[in-house]
């Protein structure tokens, strides 16, 4: 039994519950002035304030200066675990190559795809972890990563793999999806019909009897990138249907640069969340507000492809629950900071500081679908907290490029 003390909390800030928040809730947080905070074996005890304040025996205290406290973040979509970088494609960029252009020549995720098979699992699996470590430091206490850049029964495999491994030896909680409808695989261009044959007669299948047959799942969302020069609406729909069957959890790339029915199949799917959504048109806004899909927006890829920002504050108006996530990945956002996502949803989505919270915590908990654990500092959840170098939530949000981050405590336990 170890018991724990975080005191001298100058503003505890939080949103409670463990169902998405939408609407006018999305931005009503909780707020304790001079709280402590007592956990026992990684899981929160109660939270006190004032007279209240517990004396008694710690195994450790913890002393917040006054500073303010949130629930760990949770970034909710990354494609974290590639080879290579793709430093070489800024110039072209700059020239005037679009996204999409610079995969259809070959290069973009395809060009990743090259660096992620040539790595071993052990080469991967550093890097990863190297990754994580400087994540960590920033908050982050429970991340999704995806695959999608193996696009082959072998290498999707051995990305997935070295995700498991890394659940295995961090605390960190880390939940995997796979992607191998990401792009249509170099052996298969031109024929994306036949890529999607192969994942759905193949590739699925091998995962299905695998998450069955070993004791940690290899993964438990499947996600797709719909989108021209990617996969159409048909085509993502029996990824999703064949996804669903063997067990993982729909989550749909939508609406990222053209709109062409993504949202739609996403709630169609019953998508946990439909992610990016840059282009997002009212009958897009309409799909979601009808469902209970979760709308990811990824505001860091929008500055860095220097498109659109989605329309985070229409979809809070229109009870739409909004969860804000970094994208990492080394083509469309080659940062992990998601802290820079909070400063661009303040100051380019307008969202308020509350709002923000609530979509960097309990709603990015919920579309990856482990709210009952993270994502709020109540009684029963993990103790999964951020001391901030800051006093309250407005000055976390106005400072930036900076790691705000002090204290990260992952499960009760000191982890940056
Ligand atoms: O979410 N759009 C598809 N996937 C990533 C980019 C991946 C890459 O460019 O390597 C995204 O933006
Ligand atoms: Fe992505």
């Amino acid at each position: 039994m170890s018991k724990k003390l975080i005191k001298n909390i100058g503003v505890l800030a939080t949103p409670t519950g463990s169902y998405a928040k939408s609407g006018k809730e999305q931005g009503e947080i909780t707020i304790y002035k001079d709280a402590a905070i007592v956990c026992e074996n990684g899981e929160i005890l109660g939270i006190y304030t004032g007279d209240t304040i517990p004396n008694g025996q710690f195994d450790e205290i913890i002393d917040a200066k006054g500073q303010l406290v949130t629930p760990g973040l949770v970034d909710s979509h990354t494609h974290l675990v590639f080879g290579g970088w793709r430093e070489h494609e800024v110039p072209l960029k700059l020239r005037g190559a679009s996204y999409l252009e610079i995969l259809e020549a070959g290069g973009g995720i395809i060009d990743t795809v090259r660096n992620t098979r040539k790595d071993s699992f052990k080469e991967l699996y550093d890097k990863s972890m190297g990754l994580l470590d400087d994540i960590k430091k920033l908050g982050i206490t429970t991340i999704e990563i995806k695959s999608g850049y193996g696009l082959d029964i072998e290498n999707e495999m051995k990305q997935l793999e070295v995700i498991r491994e890394m659940r295995k030896n961090t605390l960190v909680d880390i939940c995997p999806t796979f992607m191998g409808a990401h792009a249509v695989a170099p052996e298969f261009a031109g024929k994306p019909d036949e890529y999607v044959d192969y994942i759905v007669n193949e590739m699925i299948p091998e995962l299905e009897r695998r998450n069955h047959e070993e004791e940690i799942p290899l993964a438990v969302f499947c996600d797709v990138f719909c989108e021209n020069s990617a996969f159409n609406v048909e085509q993502s729909r029996k990824v999703l249907i064949a996804g669903k069957k063997a067990g993982l959890i729909p989550k749909i790339h939508a609406d990222e640069i053209n709109v062409i029915g993504a949202v739609p199949l996403g709630t169609e799917m019953n998508a946990i969340s439909a992610d990016h959504l840059i282009m997002i048109d009212n009958d897009g806004i309409n799909h979601l507000a009808d469902s209970a899909t979760i709308a990811t927006v990824l505001p860091s890829t929008s500055f860095y492809l220097g498109e659109h920002f989605a329309p985070a504050k229409e979809l809070i108006k229109r009870n739409v629950p909004v969860a804000i996530a970094s994208d990492f990945n080394p083509g469309s956002c080659p940062s992990y900071n998601l802290q820079l996502a909070m400063n661009l949803a303040y100051l380019k989505y307008r969202m308020t500081p509350a709002e923000i919270l609530t979509a960097v915590t309990l709603n990015a908990a919920c579309a990856v679908d482990m709210a009952d654990k993270v994502g709020t500092i109540e009684r029963g959840k993990q103790c999964d907290i951020v001391i901030w170098k800051a006093k309250n939530l407005e000055t976390l949000l106005y400072r930036f490029g900076d790691n705000m981050a002090e204290t990260v405590i992952k499960k009760g336990e000191v982890i940056c």
